[in-house]
């Protein structure tokens, strides 16, 4: 499963993909992890507080609503927990995933100046 999941991230971000073993690092450290052929979403809940790590879907797949359904399973787990906020990083020039948060209810609260090689990182949070 796990190295599924190494081939999914790479098709989502050929320049720095995660290896299996990696993958197996974030389960450890608490991490949670969604994942089905055709996408993937990693998130990390403390306290009242979770973060989503990444969220990925393959090329061939993108635009038929996968990721948005992803996100919304993802706050459905989380709803049954003490978390009531979650929040993000996104580079400033990722246009596909800052609309997706846009369109999933995140609001940008705040930024991170030359995050991601020189660009920008925004985050961005939800109440839920
Ligand atoms: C960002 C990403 C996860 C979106 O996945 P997806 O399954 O295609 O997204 P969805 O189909 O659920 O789209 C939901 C909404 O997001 C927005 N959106 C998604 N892709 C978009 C694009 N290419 N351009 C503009 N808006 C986009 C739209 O509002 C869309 O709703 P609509 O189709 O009704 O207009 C996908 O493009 C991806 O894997 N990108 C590479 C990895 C990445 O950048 N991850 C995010 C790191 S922060």
């Amino acid at each position: 499963m796990l190295n599924k999941l190494a081939n999914l991230h790479k098709q989502c971000f050929p320049d720095h993909p995660w290896s299996a073993d990696e993958f197996a690092d974030l389960k450890k450290s608490g991490c949670e992890i969604l994942a089905s052929d055709n996408g993937f979403i990693v998130w990390r809940a403390v306290a009242d507080e979770a973060e989503i790590i990444t969220i990925g879907v393959a090329p061939e797949a993108r635009r038929q609503g996968i990721a948005e359904a992803m996100i919304l399973l993802m706050e459905q787990e989380l709803k049954k927990s003490s978390v009531v906020n979650v929040f993000l990083e996104v580079s400033e020039v990722n246009l596909p995933a800052k609309k997706l948060y846009e369109k999933c209810g995140f609001i940008p609260t705040g930024k991170r100046p030359k995050y991601y090689n020189g660009t920008d990182a925004i985050i961005m949070s939800k109440r839920i």
